[in-house]
């Protein structure tokens, strides 16, 4: 943990604390993380002081107290893994939860935990974003407004690369009244893998912390398993190994996303790492019957065919210059248009609708696991 100190301090030097304290004009915005059945963490962002308890209610009028962990800010640490954070737990599973502390007053804020059971739920998908266009940030206001339990992104979070300005500019400045609400899950980009292999931004995040500081984790909401994986490392045993047993847990619906997508018919589509996750990880994927699988990297909005009963859609357009694509025999529908999907999954079914920067539908696809009729059958 100290190792990981002296990094971020080194890399973002006094300066741009220097900086970041200056812009701190705003009400300190604490962003969820981490929401199970039970608990959930709010963590403020770098270089914003909490304070020292935060208050929640399940509904009742009764309001339970949790205290800050506080240790350090920015100006001395760097934004480093000791930001405040509170972590609220006792939390009853699918319920409504509100949270209030000195910067939302008189309003609270609120967000939902997962169930053990089927209920209907809503995620939203996305990566390539942090660029601050207008394409971005046309996104975010749609996607705050789409009121999801969770959303996930699929990596370069920050171009070109992580700095202190672009996590605020590029990242909390856009996505921050949505991540008040709902709980962001990221995974490793490229770009933002170029500063110490992506260490200082997963520590702003608390993703789940087993089995790998959150480079790759999965998670649980409702009747669905989520896996997250670092696809720049894509050779690494141990993942692999890990992935082979999360496979294996029984779930309704699987979804995976990483970043580099094994199948793409656009700028990236011979990238070597690309080639080696179609190698390694898509006969893995296919074979255990994941229903989707989410990626970015082309800046593009791609879905295939399933292949045996996995879909894959290409989620790259979330703000950054878009690319070129072309199609093939197995695409289904490929665009080259900025774009978010939103994913709503109800018992056996899940609808999924990729929707552009003024609203409008791009793609709007289903996944049923309701068993076929046989048109013989009377
Ligand atoms: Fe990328």
């Amino acid at each position: 943990m100290h190792h990981r100190r002296e990094i971020l301090r080194r890399i973002f030097g006094a300066a741009a604390a220097a900086r970041a304290l200056k812009a701190q004009s705003t009400a300190p915005l604490p962003f969820l993380q981490n929401v199970t059945q039970s608990e959930a963490t709010l963590v403020w962002p770098p270089a914003q002081s909490a304070p020292l308890s935060v208050e929640w209610s399940a509904g009742s009028n009764r309001w339970q107290s949790c205290p800050t962990t506080y240790a350090g800010t920015w100006a001395d640490l760097g934004p480093s893994a000791q930001q405040s954070s509170v972590k609220l737990s006792g939390l009853p599973a699918g319920g409504r939860i509100a949270y209030r502390g000195a910067w939302n007053q008189p309003q609270e804020t609120s967000f939902r935990t997962p169930l053990p059971s089927a209920a209907p739920f809503r995620f939203l998908a996305f990566g390539d974003s942090g660029t601050a266009s207008d394409a971005q940030f046309a996104l975010a206001r749609l996607m705050a407004a789409e009121d999801p339990d969770f959303t996930l992104h699929t990596g370069d979070v920050i171009y070109p690369y992580t700095t202190p300005e672009g996590i605020r500019e590029r990242y909390l400045d856009c996505y921050g009244p949505m991540m008040a609400r709902c709980p962001m899950y990221i995974v490793l980009g490229n770009h933002d893998c170029m500063v110490e292999e992506g260490d200082p931004l997963l520590s702003i995040h608390r993703l789940p912390a087993q089995p790998a500081s959150g480079r790759y984790y999965s998670f649980r909401w409702n009747t669905a398993h989520f896996i997250a994986l670092d696809t720049n490392s894509i050779a690494d045993p141990a993942m692999l190994t890990w992935l082979d047993r999360e496979l294996l847990q029984p779930t309704v619906w699987r979804v995976v996303f990483f970043h580099h997508p094994p199948y793409t018919r656009g700028t990236h589509r011979a990238d070597p790492i690309c080639l080696e996750v179609e190698r390694i990880l898509a006969p893995r994927l296919e074979r255990a019957g994941v229903d989707l699988v989410l990626t970015g990297h082309d800046h593009t909005y791609q879905r295939f065919l399933p292949i045996g009963q996995t879909t894959y859609c290409v989620t790259g357009g979330g703000g950054a210059s878009l690319y070129y694509v072309g199609t093939t025999p197995r695409h289904a529908v490929a665009a080259s248009a900025h774009h978010y999907l939103r994913v709503d999954v109800q018992g056996l079914m899940l609808r999924a609708t990729a929707i552009g920067t003024e609203g409008q539908t791009i793609d709007d696809f289903t996944i049923s696991k309701y068993p076929r009729r046989d048109p013989r059958a009377r």
